[in-house]
C-alpha cells in the first residue's frame, strides 16, 4: 500500500476539507475476512457504494470540497459476509493528470481559462464524477454536480467502464442526481450551464437510449442540483441562487441569492414538450436534495430538504467563504402543487432538525413513500453527519440515532431485506469514521428501529474519508434483474 502524502492547495491556509476526516486516501485496496462486531444479517445481500472527492495530487490554486477526484468505496454483502473495495473513477481528467503526474486543472474557485479542456458546454472545469452514484442497466453510473459525462463502473470490481453514452444517443452533458423509475426502466436527467439553453431535460428509455430531450428556457443561468419524478411528470427547478455572471467574466466564482425572486418548480409530463411545462412559484430558497415526489389526485406532493438561507452573510477569505457556503443548513419541507389551480402550498415538516442527504426505498421513487432516512448535520463549521433521522410522513413520528462523539457517517441508503414485505423492512448501511482514531467501520441498522443501534459493525482496514452520495444495489439487480 502506498503511504499517504500530504495533499494541500496553494492558498497557504489550512483547508479543513483536505484534513482529518476529509483527508484523501492514496491507495486502492480490496479487503476480505473483515472483523465484525455483531452479526451481518444473511438476508442483506447487495452492494453499498459511496462516491466522494479524493484529491490525488496537490491542488493548483485553491481547493474546494467539490474538486477532488471521484473515488468510490464499496462493500459487497453476500450471505453474511462482507468485502470492501475502493477505486478512483478513472475519468479523462484523472487519466490526463495521472500521465502528467500532477494536477492540470484548477478547481471551481479559480478561473478555468487555463485548464486543458472542458465539458460540452465549453466550461473548462474538471469533471471528476465525484458527486452521485446510481445503478442503471448493470452498471454503476458516477456523475458530477456541475454537469459532465456519466462514467460507468462495474458494481463489484469497481473497474471504470468509460463514459456512458447511452448507446451513442447522449448529446451534451448529464448532471448528478438522475432519477430511475424501476417500474418502467426509464432514467430521467437534466443538464444546465451558463449559456442557452440554460436547462435541458431528457429521458433514457428502458432500452438504454435517450428517447426524449427538450430544451427549457429560464430567465438566466441557474444552478439546479436535483430533480424529481412522479408517475406522470418530472419536476425541474429554477431557484434564485445562481452564479454571478459579471464575476464569472472576471474569472471569479461568486454565488448570488436573490431574495426578490421566487423559487420556481417546472412540472412537465414525462415525455412532454417544452411548451407543456407549468411553473409553480414558492418562497425563495435553495434545495440540494429531493426526498421524493408523487401524485395525489390533482396535486403533486414533493418533499425536500430546504435551505432557507443559502447565502451566508459576512466576508472573509475565499476559503472562509467556501466553508460557509458549503455548510448545509436544511429542514424537511413539503410542497403541494395543485395542477388544477396552478397554486402552491408549502409547509415545514421538521423546523427543528438540520437534516440532509435523504434516502428512501429507491423502488418507490416517484410513488408515494412513507419513510425517509436523512443524515443529521452537526452544528459545526464543516459538514459532519453525526447520526441518522427517520421520518414517518403518516404519523409524523421522528426517530434519531447518534453515532456518538467524534464519529461521522455518510448518506445511508435503504437496503431492503430479502423477501421484505413492508416499506421499512430492511436496513440502513453507512460508513462511520472516527475522528480521533482515524479509523472507519460500516454500520448496519434496522431501518424500522434505529434506536436499537447497529446489528453489525464491520471494521475496515482503513479510514474512509467523508464524502457525498451513496446507493444500495440489491443482489437481484446485480444478477441482471430490474434496474
Ligand atoms: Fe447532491
Amino acid at each position: 500500500m502506498a503511504e499517504p502524502v500530504a495533499v494541500i492547495d496553494e492558498s497557504g491556509e489550512p483547508n479543513p476539507y483536505l484534513m482529518g476526516v476529509y483527508a484523501p486516501v492514496q491507495d486502492e485496496i480490496t479487503a476480505e475476512n473483515l472483523k465484525v462486531i455483531g452479526e451481518i444479517p444473511k438476508d442483506l445481500n447487495g452492494v453499498y457504494l459511496r462516491n466522494g472527492p479524493n484529491a490525488r495530487f496537490p491542488a493548483r490554486g485553491r481547493y474546494h470540497w467539490f474538486d477532488g477526484d471521484g473515488m468510490v468505496h464499496a462493500v459487497h454483502f453476500e450471505n453474511g459476509r462482507a468485502r470492501y473495495r475502493n477505486r478512483y473513477v478513472r475519468t479523462r481528467a484523472f487519466e490526463a493528470e495521472s500521465a502528467a503526474g500532477r494536477s492540470l486543472w484548477t478547481g471551481v474557485m479559480e478561473n478555468p481559462k487555463d485548464n486543458p479542456f472542458g465539458n460540452t458546454r465549453g466550461l473548462n472545469l474538471k469533471d471528476s464524477a465525484n458527486t452521485d452514484v446510481i445503478f442503471h442497466r448493470g452498471k454503476v453510473l458516477t456523475t458530477w454536480y456541475l454537469c459532465g459525462a456519466p462514467y460507468g463502473m462495474d458494481p463489484l470490481s469497481l473497474e471504470t467502464l468509460g463514459v456512458e453514452t447511452f448507446l451513442d444517443t447522449l448529446t451534451g452533458d448529464f448532471m448528478a442526481h438522475p432519477k430511475l423509475d424501476e417500474r418502467t426502466g426509464e432514467l430521467f436527467w437534466f443538464d444546465y450551464g451558463p449559456r442557452r439553453p440554460y436547462l435541458r431535460y431528457g429521458v433514457v428509455g428502458a432500452g438504454g437510449r435517450v428517447e426524449h430531450c427538450v430544451e427549457l428556457d429560464l430567465p438566466g443561468a441557474r444552478l439546479p442540483h436535483d430533480m424529481a419524478i412522479t408517475a406522470g411528470h418530472a419536476i425541474l427547478m429554477d431557484l434564485p441562487l445562481y452564479q454571478d455572471m459579471d464575476a464569472a467574466r472576471q474569472g471569479r466564482y461568486k454565488l448570488t441569492f436573490n431574495r426578490e425572486l421566487p423559487s420556481r418548480f417546472g412540472i412537465i409530463p414525462r415525455r412532454g414538450q417544452a411548451h407543456e411545462i407549468r411553473w409553480f412559484e414558492a418562497k425563495p430558497c435553495y434545495i440540494y436534495h429531493v426526498v421524493n415526489a408523487w401524485e395525489e389526485g390533482d396535486e403533486i406532493v414533493m418533499d425536500v430538504c430546504r435551505v432557507s438561507r443559502p447565502a451566508p452573510a459576512g466576508s472573509g477569505s475565499p476559503l472562509a467563504r467556501m466553508i460557509s457556503y458549503l455548510k448545509l443548513d436544511a429542514r424537511m419541507h413539503r410542497y403541494r402543487f395543485d395542477l388544477r389551480t396552478g397554486r402552491t402550498r408549502e409547509e415545514s415538516v421538521d423546523p427543528d432538525h438540520n437534516t440532509e442527504f435523504p434516502s428512501i426505498d429507491a423502488r418507490l421513487t416517484g410513488r408515494r413513500s412513507r419513510y425517509a432516512y436523512n443524515v443529521s448535520v452537526k452544528d459545526a463549521a464543516t459538514n459532519l453527519f453525526d447520526g441518522l433521522v427517520r421520518y414517518d410522513n403518516v404519523t409524523g413520528a421522528k426517530e434519531a440515532y447518534s453515532y456518538g462523539e467524534h464519529r461521522y457517517g455518510s448518506e445511508a441508503p435503504f437496503a431492503p431485506r430479502d423477501g421484505a414485505t413492508a416499506e421499512d423492512d430492511g436496513y440502513l448501511v453507512s460508513f462511520v469514521t472516527d475522528e480521533r482514531e482515524g479509523t472507519s467501520e460500516v454500520q448496519v441498522l434496522h431501518a424500522a428501529d434505529l434506536t436499537a443501534g447497529p446489528v453489525a459493525r464491520i471494521v475496515l482496514p482503513r479510514r474512509v474519508p467523508l464524502g457525498f452520495h451513496a446507493t444500495w444495489v440489491r443482489a437481484d439487480q446485480l444478477k441482471g434483474g430490474a434496474g
